[in-house]
């Protein structure tokens, strides 16, 4: 299934309130992107064009529980969308990445400087738009996932290569990398709804696993493609060193593939692409997916004792299944 037809069902049980919260924070996007000078309308304006499923968005305004949001829900909205692209354009730099979206990165079409002062300038609009919200404990939740991206992305950078790299320290890598941002935007989301912070806290839990599953399932797609589904090339993962759970498992399972030295392993997207295949033979992707399935059941066991509307705990239910459940 595709991501459009995904959010069918969550559009429809959000209801007018969901879709008009999404339709203004798009707008804000746009108008952030328009508003900073020609190069960043160009860059950071041709990323938002070029799509995104903007879940994280979806999860601030589930998680607010209003069905008409107000102006603080949508500013947070935009600003954890524009926290993401901030990190998708810095990520593409330190991946080497020339696909995203279906279309060219900002580091290939306008190299390595431009993209990372693109980067910098979403980071900043973000937080700028957090701070318009007047709320204190909003920017903190922001911060602290920024804070844990960039942590991520170093773990990453030191593990490049790495055959000695766990599943457990996998795993930590995902919840700084990914699990961080959705927890924050669903905890933004809960806060700015106004139910307190117990309540924060387990919505918080729930967007942290669902981000983490979400991650190893990205992680199993960048083994398995297509690259016509994904928008991104297979493979990347293994080029440029990100050692990932499907490679963990397919390594345990395969001893010839235990045996490859991971730096020479693939230096062509050729190459890559073979050595995908030999780990999608291994069953490692099964293995990887059911691990993602069970986060997933188990953030939704947790949901269920949530105390929520019904038509929110229908979305996020929804949600929850989608992050294992589909191609891009
Ligand atoms: C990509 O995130 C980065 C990861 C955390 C894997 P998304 O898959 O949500 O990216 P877009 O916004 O839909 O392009
Ligand atoms: C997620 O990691 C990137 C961020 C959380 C910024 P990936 O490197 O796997 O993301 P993609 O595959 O490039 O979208
Ligand atoms: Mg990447
Ligand atoms: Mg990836």
């Amino acid at each position: 299934m595709n991501t459009a037809e995904q959010l069918v069902p969550v559009l429809a049980a959000g209801g007018p309130g969901l879709a008009r919260g999404l339709r203004l924070a798009e707008a804000r996007l746009a108008e952030v992107a328009d508003a900073h000078g020609e190069v960043l309308a160009d860059y950071a304006g041709g990323t938002l064009k070029a799509g995104g499923k903007r879940l994280r968005p979806l999860l601030v305004f589930l998680c607010a529980g209003r069905t008409d949001p107000d102006e603080r829900v949508v500013a947070a909205a935009a600003a954890v969308e524009l926290l993401h692209m901030a990190t998708l354009v810095h990520d593409d730099v330190l991946d080497r990445a020339s696909l995203r979206r279906g279309y060219p990165t900002v580091f290939a079409t306008a190299g390595r400087d431009a993209a990372i002062a693109t980067g910098d300038l979403l980071f900043s609009r973000a937080f700028a738009e957090l701070a318009a919200t007047g709320s204190a404990p909003a920017v903190q939740a922001l911060s602290a996932a920024s804070t844990a991206l960039a942590r991520g992305e170093l773990m990453q950078r030191d593990d490049a290569w790495s055959p000695a790299v766990t599943a457990a320290r996998y795993r930590e890598r995902c919840a700084l990398k990914t699990g961080s941002l959705f927890a924050a935007s669903s905890r933004l989301g809960a806060e700015l709804g106004g139910r307190g912070s117990a309540h924060a806290d387990a919505l918080a839990t729930f967007g942290d696993r669902i981000g983490v599953a979400f991650q190893i399932l990205d992680d199993v797609l960048d083994v398995s493609g297509p690259v016509e589904e994904t928008g991104k090339h297979r493979g990347t993962d293994l080029l440029d060193g990100t050692v990932t759970l499907p490679l963990i498992v397919a390594r345990e399972r395969d001893s010839e593939l235990r045996e490859l030295d991971l730096r020479t392993a693939a230096t062509t997207p050729r190459e890559a692409e073979a050595l995908c295949d030999r780990i999608a033979a291994s069953g490692a992707l099964e293995q990887s997916r059911g691990e993602a399935l069970e986060i997933v059941a188990s953030a939704k066991r947790d949901l269920a004792e949530i105390d929520l509307e019904s038509w929110q705990r229908e979305a996020l239910d929804l949600v929850a299944d989608g992050v294992v459940a589909r191609y891009a």
